[in-house]
């Protein structure tokens, strides 16, 4: 059978990109100690404007108040994907800002989603540090040869395997957006970080992640295969990683049949040897999905966003914990160690009643855990108008290189054209 080689074979891994002190050397050129002097009006603008902020009323602060970068990459080159639909964006958006894209401000992103009626939340990336190319697709079906249909299976898919195939094509999306900006600029990347839109983040994406010639995922959630709700590999590594539509014959070839996403993600790695390394990661799927509670042997955990964590990709909400310490040593080893398995033993993890759809008054419980500013990220986002809306896309859009989308009107209209804002006056 199958087996994951221990070593991969491996030529001049990349540096880790490691939280240099570069910046320093950006400000203070070479040649010059002269050029310190100039660091100290620099000092005491930064000063004024910490004391500007900080005197204003919080309401009124401008909301892409986020906390500033805590690391920066070395020379090595970073791209980080960003895929999937932006349901809940408002409300995941400021924790990917502050734990995964300010603490890479000088990697490429690049963003990969779906035309719907939440698109418009996406317009909150004209504040990280730089966007490289958006992609903003109208969904279409996907057309299912006999090949897929072979190797993939339609079980555990809420659309069978067209499900798998969008999800599929939406991630290989981002290696071709990669793949043509490394041959305009002529290099290739040295990292590629691949995240979800839906991934709440409660701590920074570690440097220890970075490891050359294997591919790093998330602990748990293996439902039999791998995690594949967060990757990061070097460059051939990821190549692998991300190529989920196109390896589909090399694993047809080597005679995989009936794979979901994550024993296809097993599979992709395991023909190309790369050694998937499981890590745990302070992040958490936010999903609107219900699922039964308690949950069984082969059940999905629904946590709670405010566990102490880390949740390693776990489902999670916003909800009042109805689990944890001694009833998690009661429910935590019923789940099936290859399934949907996240560590509980140290008190990480908490429960909610995943049963029914989100709780009346989960507002209340986001903005108690996740603080101020993504409280009013959500509520800014609540109340928007059109023409804010609008502007606020136009801005993105004047911030990245590459725009592959609708204009800002359309997908503005999509957003505020449903139910709960129609009866809003719309200027046209
Ligand atoms: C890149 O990955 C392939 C498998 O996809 C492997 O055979 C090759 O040795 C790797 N090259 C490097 C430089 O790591
Ligand atoms: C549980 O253990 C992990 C791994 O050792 C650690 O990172 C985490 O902080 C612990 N969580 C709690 C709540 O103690
Ligand atoms: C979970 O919630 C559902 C719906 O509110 C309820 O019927 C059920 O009893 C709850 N389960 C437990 C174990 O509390």
């Amino acid at each position: 059978m199958h087996k994951h080689p221990t070593e991969a074979p491996q030529k001049a891994p990349p540096p880790p990109p490691s939280p240099a002190a570069h910046d320093t050397k950006k400000l203070i050129p070479s040649q010059g100690a002269r050029y310190v002097t100039l660091l100290y009006p620099l000092i005491f603008f930064f000063l004024f404007i910490t004391i500007l902020v900080s005197s204003l009323n919080y309401e009124t602060v401008p909301w892409n108040f986020f906390p500033f970068p805590s690391a920066k990459p070395s020379n090595s080159r970073v791209a980080i994907c960003l895929v999937g639909g932006a349901r809940r964006f408002e409300l995941t958006g400021p924790s990917i800002f502050e734990h995964v894209l300010n603490v890479f401000p000088e990697a490429d992103l690049f963003v990969h989603s779906n035309l719907d009626e939440n698109s418009f939340k996406l317009g909150l990336l004209r504040l990280a540090p730089r966007v490289t190319e958006m992609r903003i697709r109208r969904p279409v079906m996907l057309p299912e040869t006999q090949l897929q249909k072979r190797v993939l299976t339609k079980s555990f898919s809420p659309n069978g395997i067209q499900g798998l195939l969008q999800y599929f094509d939406l991630v290989e999306g981002c290696l071709d957006m990669i793949r043509e900006q490394e041959s305009q600029g002529r290099f290739k990347y040295d990292w590629i970080v691949r995240t979800r839109v839906d991934g709440y983040w409660t701590g920074p994406l570690d440097l220890e992640a970075f490891k050359p010639g294997s591919y790093v995922v998330p602990e748990g959630c293996r439902f039999g295969g791998l995690n594949d709700r967060l990757g990061i590999g070097d460059r051939n590594a990821s190549e692998a990683a991300l190529s989920r539509l196109s390896l589909l014959p090399r694993l047809d070839e080597a005679g995989f049949r009936d794979l979901d996403s994550e024993t296809a993600f097993r599979a992709q790695l395991i023909v190309s040897n790369i050694p998937p390394v499981e890590l745990r990661f302070p992040f958490c799927i936010l999903s609107d999905r219900q699922y039964d509670y308690p949950p069984g042997r082969f059940g999905v955990p629904v946590t709670s966003m405010g566990s102490p964590g880390p949740l390693s990709g776990a489902k999670c909400r916003p909800c009042t914990v109805v689990c944890k310490g001694e009833c998690m040593a009661e429910v935590g080893p019923r789940v099936n160690e290859m399934w949907g398995w996240t560590e509980w033993r140290n008190g990480s993890m908490e429960l909610c009643n995943g049963s029914q759809p989100w709780e009346e008054g989960w507002e209340k419980i986001f903005d108690n855990v996740a603080g101020k500013v993504a409280a009013i990220v959500r509520r800014r986002v609540k109340n928007m108008k059109f023409d804010e809306c609008v502007k606020e896309m136009d801005g993105l859009r004047r911030k990245v290189e590459r725009w592959n989308g609708p204009d800002s009107a359309e997908i503005c209209n999509l957003a505020l054209s449903n139910t709960q804002s129609r009866t809003r006056k719309l200027p046209v």
